[in-house]
């Protein structure tokens, strides 16, 4: 039911955006969570009203994001388990199976008391602290079978246990996690104790082509993941269009194996504030946007808190920063889909270009920026670029976060020098728990690599591009001899037909294709004709054919698993 004082806070939220029907997914997010985690058809019906849109649009946005349950029987308590290439080696099909033997229920199905829900969901950005179970809003993480028993118990009593944070990290640069383990490092007041807003304060007396200039200089290279230079795409920005300039912060970490850049907004939020009030004025930005995924609501709020400190101690002086949460959907962290997902529609790629700098946001000149590429700024325009370079090589400069999770001893995020080997970063994590036999080092959507091409390897874009993979947003994934190549396979592959928009052929039917044969060679019934098959489609999909990089991001990780551990797929076609 929409409410008068529901209705009432849709209007506010309409008010506080540029454009009204960015207002929508925050509006579907509102509803859902005052009427027992569902929208009803009627709900959408009321929201229509409230929007001025036919009911249409107000349904085919709702049914594409992930997180919304349009017309469905969810639980009061909604157990969601993330069993993504991670998760699967950390043992979470496991502690699936346990939550669903202790309720008596399958994932997908609520249980007849109408407390719970099972639902196997993605990624959850927790990739070092797996197995997870988020829990309506809550993340439980680390879990084992007698945490789920526990947390069960606690749930029935109607007590949501306090989430806990266990989760590890390491720092030899001391920028990026240098507030990590300072208590309240959250709050402005310790934050400014800790050095934060000095350099947004000498940025004010800067020119904005100084600070560019002193970007460009750094060679700082976007961390989201293809590792394009910062400056030069502040550059490209369109000039003279006489209308307004926006930044986007892009907070999805939706990638499987990325959870980087949680640890900035979660432990130090004013870092990348003023990184992005910094960039706001190289670039003349007034309004800006942080899209964080609809998950990490704790953290959405943590944000939120600090953009309000801020805004009171007047350091959002020269730009107005709004959080806006994202409602699950990992092509939402492709730019433009996540322009349009911020403009209150289905997170679909758009055709490129114009690129945002000459049309994004609004049909506006717009920057999107990695969180972690925002937060490196106050390094660099406080200790000049040279301070930057100090770190890494020539084309890979400063410092950077390495999220290791699988099979290590201390999944964590890692703060080194770009360049750093897989070895060291191996060090720091703990150790590889078992004997290593692969990983995939930038995020899912990079070639896998043996275990003895990652002896030497550099932890950099060029090193990593060269080794014929990717430094991606620097996700490392490590696998050990237990686990079997196809299951990794088909999983990557579920994951992808999962995501896909469905706007273009080659990855919407390329995907759920390998799935299908995937799924056929493991259940032993396929043939080295099938195997052909999967390269063959690999090879298509990856020939530019798709619309957004999406298509590559499946179509390489899964040619480069069947040719180099061919073998393992042939193992299972044998008889045949
Ligand atoms: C399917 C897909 C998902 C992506 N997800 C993210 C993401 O979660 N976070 C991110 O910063 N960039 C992501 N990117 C890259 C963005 O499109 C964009 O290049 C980036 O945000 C630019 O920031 P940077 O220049 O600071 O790296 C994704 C790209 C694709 C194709
Ligand atoms: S490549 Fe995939 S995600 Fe990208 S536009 Fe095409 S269908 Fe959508
Ligand atoms: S959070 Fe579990 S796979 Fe990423």
């Amino acid at each position: 039911m929409v409410t008068k004082q529901i209705v009432n806070e849709i209007n506010s939220l309409k008010e506080s955006y540029p454009s009204k029907d960015s207002a929508l997914l925050p509006a579907l997010t509102l509803v859902q969570k005052k009427n027992g985690n569902v929208l009803t058809l009627k709900a959408l019906q009321e929201i229509a009203n409230i929007f001025d849109v036919p009911i249409g649009k107000v349904y085919g946005v709702a049914t594409y994001y992930s997180m919304f349950n349009v017309d469905k029987k969810i639980g009061k308590y909604h157990l969601q388990v993330d069993t993504n290439i991670p998760g699967v080696l950390t043992g979470a099909r496991e502690i699936l199976s346990h939550l669903e033997k202790v309720l008596g229920i399958k994932a997908g199905e609520t249980t007849g008391d109408g407390l719970f829900t099972i639902t196997e969901v993605e990624c959850l950005a927790s990739c070092g602290t797996c197995p997870v179970i988020q829990v309506n809003d809550v993340y439980y993480e680390n879990m084992t079978a007698s945490k789920v028993d526990q947390l069960i118990k606690s749930l029935r009593k109607g007590e949501m246990p306090e989430r806990k944070d266990d989760s590890q990290f390491g720092t030899v640069c001391n920028v990026l996690l240098k507030n990590r383990g300072v208590k309240d490092a959250t709050s402005i007041k310790v934050a400014k104790a800790n050095g934060a807003y000095k350099t947004l304060a000498k940025a004010k007396k800067m020119k904005p082509e100084d600070i560019l200039k002193e970007i460009k200089n750094a060679g700082l290279r976007g961390r989201g993941g293809a590792g394009f230079p910062a400056g030069m795409k502040w550059g490209f920005l369109a000039k003279g269009t006489g209308k307004p300039v926006y930044l986007i912060c892009n907070a999805d970490e939706g990638e499987p194996g990325t959870f980087k850049d949680r640890q900035i907004m979660e432990y130090d939020p004013h870092l990348l504030i003023e990184g992005m009030a910094i960039a706001a004025r190289a670039i003349g930005a007034a309004k800006a946007f942080i899209y964080i995924p609809g998950e990490f609501g704790w953290i959405a709020d943590i944000l939120e808190k600090a953009v309000d400190e801020a805004k009171k101690d007047g350091q959002l002086s020269e730009v107005d920063i709004i959080v806006h949460r994202g409602a699950g959907s990992y092509v939402c962290g492709e730019e433009t889909a996540l322009i349009e997902s911020i403009e209150g529609k289905r997170g679909q790629p758009r055709i490129r270009p114009p690129f945002p700098a000459v049309s994004g946001v609004y049909d506006c000149p717009t920057i999107v920026n990695n969180v972690e590429t925002l937060a490196s700024v106050p390094f660099i325009v406080e200790n000049g670029a040279d301070a930057f370079k100090k770190w890494g090589s020539e084309n890979n400069y400063g410092f950077k976060l390495y999220g290791i999770s699988g099979c290590v001893n201390k999944p964590g995020v890692y703060e080194y020098p770009m360049g750093v080997s897989f070895n060291e970063l191996m060090k720091a994590a703990g150790g590889v728990k078992g004997t290593l036999k692969a990983a995939i080092v930038g995020g899912l959507s990079v070639a896998i690599m043996k275990a003895e091409e990652l002896k030497d390897l550099k932890m950099d874009y060029d090193s990593c591009a060269k080794k014929g993979t990717g430094l991606g947003s620097g996700g490392i994934m490590v696998i050990s001899t237990e686990f079997s190549i196809p299951e990794i396979a088909l999983r990557t592959a579920k994951f992808y037909a999962h995501e896909s928009c469905g706007k273009c052929v080659p990855c919407k039917e390329g995907s759920y294709m390998l799935v299908k044969i995937l799924k056929k060679i493991l259940s032993g019934n396929g043939t080295s004709q099938d195997i052909d098959n999967i390269i063959k489609i690999c090879n298509t999909v990856r020939g530019g054919l798709s619309l957004c990089p999406t298509g590559e991001a499946f179509s390489v990780p899964i040619g480069a698993m069947v040719n180099k551990f061919r073998s393992e797929f042939e193992e299972l076609i044998k008889d045949n």
